[in-house]
């Protein structure tokens, strides 16, 4: 049988949010239920989210919990993490602690500072193209200054340019950077202006074509460095740590390990981009990229040990995350979220969620080179099972505890789990 519905809602993005779910649930053929659950999580929040997104009819909840023992630079931090994923918060709370004693966590940045690309194309001379654009450097940064004067109020601004030439399949074109430091902002705004603000001007000075002006989300001059120590007797032992250097030389040697390794860390870093309201897919886009610089993808993180044995980890990649513009400043969980982190600065954010990250690939690497990642899972993985064969209540933990002692934690077995308790068996 055909699925006779269609994609043509004439008029969605007119409608109220509580018209469209009407609409939307009529197209879809939604059942009560279903309609029950988009209506129930967009009570209190939909307001917001109609401001933030198109034709929007809910929201969806993901939960906020608490990486407590983080020190950074010196300071006890408590780090709200967003994320849907079991144990990616019990693992930051456990690495964090296990490098308290060597002073957790220490960082360093190169300071908030965007890039923006503006592609010239269809000159014969695109070495010429460079030079002139050079050329102009004064002008260029008048122009960039005046398209966003509360930046350059606020100590930011225009800093340089860097012009490249590239090969591509249609021949070579000129590539211009103009970099900003955005202060406070993430930057994309005050970058993708400049940059669009610019282009006719360069195409008038060159000859050449511009076509796209955007931001890179190779945020490679906003690159965040944090470190730390876990002495041998924190990890469990000189086997253990060498376990955990062989997974890391793994991880830097394989692109199919790398890309697991990575998400790890991506697991605690994102989870703080989030809450924070900040753009999780720049982050994302910005750290495989940054991870693949040296020509191959390779492991985020370098682990070493140091001269009394003890694990040295280090990650650095770009971060840029802001305080101001964007869900950050009007979304008011990221709000409260920022006031429990306690920073000022998105230079201080940005530090502490590349903090997070190694510690979250120390967790991870050390449960995958001693018990493997399944045990801990297990306890949280249950309950999410339980949830989803229809345990309520009580039985959520019943369930729960059943599978746990089973040692296999599957949706079958979950179900006949529930159907026992339920027949009073
Ligand atoms: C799971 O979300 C993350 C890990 O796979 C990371 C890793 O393998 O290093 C455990």
């Amino acid at each position: 049988m055909s699925d006779a519905r269609s994609s043509r809602i004439e008029g969605l993005h007119k409608m109220t949010p509580a018209e469209r779910l009407q609409a939307v649930s009529r197209q879809a053929g939604l059942g009560n239920s279903a309609i029950d659950a988009l209506a129930t999580a967009a009570e209190g929040q939909i307001e917001l989210a109609d401001r933030l997104v198109e034709n929007a009819i809910s929201t969806m909840a993901i939960p906020v919990g608490i990486a407590t023992n983080m020190v950074v630079d010196g300071r006890e931090v408590l780090v709200p993490m967003a994320t849907e994923e079991s144990s990616v918060i019990a693992a930051v709370c456990n690495s964090a602690k296990r490098c308290r004693s060597t002073g957790g966590f220490v960082t360093s940045t190169s300071g908030p500072v965007m890039a923006a690309q503006i592609q010239l194309l269809g000159a014969s001379d695109p070495m010429n193209v460079r030079l002139k654009v050079y050329e102009r450097i004064d002008e260029i940064r008048t122009i960039c200054d005046e398209t966003d004067p509360l930046l350059v109020k606020f100590g930011g601004g225009f800093r340089d340019i860097d012009v490249r030439v590239i090969d591509t399949d249609e021949g070579p074109m000129t590539i211009v950077h103009i970099i900003v430091d955005t202060r406070d902002a993430m930057g994309a705004n005050a970058v993708n202006s400049m940059a669009e603000a610019l282009a006719p001007k360069l195409s008038e000075w060159t000859g050449a074509r511009s076509l796209l002006r955007i931001l890179t989300n190779l945020a490679d001059r906003r690159v965040v460095r944090a470190r730390a120590v876990w002495p041998v007797s924190e990890i469990g032992g000189e086997e253990v740590r060498d376990d955990m250097l062989s997974a890391y030389h793994f991880a830097d040697a394989d692109p199919y390990r790398a890309a697991t390794h990575n998400k790890g860390i991506m697991n605690g870093v994102s989870a703080v981009v989030l809450a924070t309201g900040n753009d999780t897919r720049a982050i994302e886009a910005g750290a495989h990229a940054y991870a693949a610089r040296d020509g191959w993808y390779r492991s985020m993180s370098r682990w070493e040990t140091d001269g009394d044995g003890n694990l040295v980890g280090i990650l650095e990649m770009p971060m840029a995350v802001g305080l101001i513009g964007g869900a950050t400043k009007i979304h008011p969980t990221a709000q409260a979220n920022l006031e429990i982190l306690g920073v000022k600065t998105a230079d201080a954010l940005a530090r502490i969620i590349v903090s997070v990250g190694l510690a979250q690939n120390f967790g991870a690497m050390r449960a995958l080179a001693t018990t493997g990642i399944q045990k801990g899972h297990m306890a949280l993985h249950a309950q999410n099972v339980a949830l989803m064969v229809g345990a309520v209540g009580v039985e959520i933990d019943l369930v729960a505890s059943e599978l746990k002692a089973l040692g296999k934690v599957r949706q079958d077995l979950a179900e006949e789990i529930l159907a026992r308790i339920r027949a009073g068996k």
